[in-house]
């Protein structure tokens, strides 16, 4: 403002400061988005919003949800917050205009009825995302990257048995894992069958190696009955699928062991969002392995991530950046482009691969010998 009270037009150096600092500001409280968002999912909202017919005005809202009278005058500031992230939309409820809340695409995959998303919903993912050991792991990172000697920042938070040990126990956190992994797999299961039909043609037999429950064999087991498929799996996780009733018992075998030590000999191993959780040396090694157990005109399938494959949008490319921190944070793995894939399949003595780009974050990469 100028003496007289006139707004005095800012110069572009000064908006860009401007810009520069509500930039800085969303991203310092970016984690305040993702606490909304965890909120609004440990509340019930978007099945709230389904079950009222797709849209609920605030007083709709609250007359479901179980806030006490107290809370309630919260509850318009963050449906405010999260409808400007673009998680739910507003539309004009008519009388009196006040605003509805209705899904968008990014809220109707937190629904849990499989009509609204195919069964794709992602609740259980953005639990275990923002669940308190993800965060204080997090916390950890630059004091993790200050130390020579402590293998990861969820380590460092959580003690020496890493990330398979803690996910690999009996808490919540564990049981959050294991529905986050299920609820991700189905989906990617009917991504893989159907987009990588002759991927599994010309083989009779595939090991899925970190297969955890099996539904990815077991899809390609019922759309290729003739590829004999085995899942090799750590000890805990085969005793915990076999102590389950499976509807389709025999389809698949379970093989307890250790990717480390051996994998059993196929025409095709399969590792799907399981390389990525290891270090390069470590893909080397396993990859190796891989090598000394298929045939002659055999071949691994990798389904994973290839960072910036197939030009990306800006929002795919910042989640799996952001997916690669988490490699860092939770274990020494990491998010590979191109490059840091072939490097890592001529070291183990493969000769040429084939990426497939799917409508999903990964890509499928057959690697042969
Ligand atoms: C990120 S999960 C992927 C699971 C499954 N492939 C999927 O796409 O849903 C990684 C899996 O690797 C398994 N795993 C970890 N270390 C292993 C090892 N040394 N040998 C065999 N499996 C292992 C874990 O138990 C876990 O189920």
């Amino acid at each position: 403002m100028d003496t007289h009270g006139n707004l005095i037009p800012a110069t572009s150096g000064e908006e860009e400061l401007v810009q520069a600092h509500a930039e800085l500001m969303r991203h310092s409280f970016g984690y305040l988005k993702s606490m909304a968002l965890s909120s609004a999912v440990k509340l019930g909202i978007p099945d709230a919003i389904h079950h009222h017919g797709g849209a609920a005005s605030l007083p709709e809202l609250l007359a479901i949800l179980p806030l006490p009278q107290s809370k309630q005058p919260y509850l318009p500031r963050l449906m405010k917050m999260l409808a400007v992230a673009g998680i739910f939309g507003t539309a004009p409820a008519g009388e009196g205009c006040e605003v509805r809340y209705c899904l968008t695409p990014v809220s109707r995959l937190l629904v849990r009825d499989a009509a609204v998303n195919g069964g794709a919903c992602r609740s259980p993912v953005v639990l275990v995302a923002t669940s308190a050991a993800h965060l204080t792991a997090s916390a950890r990172l630059h004091e993790w990257l200050l130390q020579e000697e402590v293998e990861t920042p969820f380590a460092m938070a959580h003690g020496g048995e890493g990330f398979f040990g803690v996910a690999g126990g009996d808490g919540e956190y564990s049981a959050l894992n294991s529905e986050a992994k299920a609820s991700e797999s189905r989906r990617e299961a009917e991504t893989v069958v159907r987009a990588c039909g002759p991927v599994f043609e010309g083989i009779t037999s595939l090991v899925d190696v970190g297969g955890g429950n099996g539904t990815a064999a077991m899809a390609i087991a019922r759309a290729f009955p003739h590829v004999k498929c085995t899942v090799l799996e750590l000890p805990h996780v085969v005793d915990a699928v076999r102590a389950l009733p499976r509807e389709e018992e025999g389809a698949v075998e379970f093989v307890a062991g250790d990717m480390m030590q051996s994998i059993p000999p196929a025409d095709a191993i399969l590792f799907k969002y399981v390389l990525h959780n290891w270090s390069d040396e470590d893909c080397v090694g396993i990859l190796t392995r891989c090598r000394e157990a298929i045939p002659s005109g055999g071949k691994v399938i990798i389904i994973d991530t290839v960072v910036g494959f197939g030009s990306p949008s800006h929002e795919i490319l910042e989640s799996q950046l952001l997916m690669d921190m988490c490699m860092m944070v939770l274990l020494d793995g990491k998010e590979r482009d191109e490059q840091c894939w072939g490097k890592i399949f001529m070291e183990a003595g493969f000769s040429h691969y084939k990426i497939k780009h799917l409508q999903a974050l990964g890509s499928a990469i057959e690697v042969y010998v």
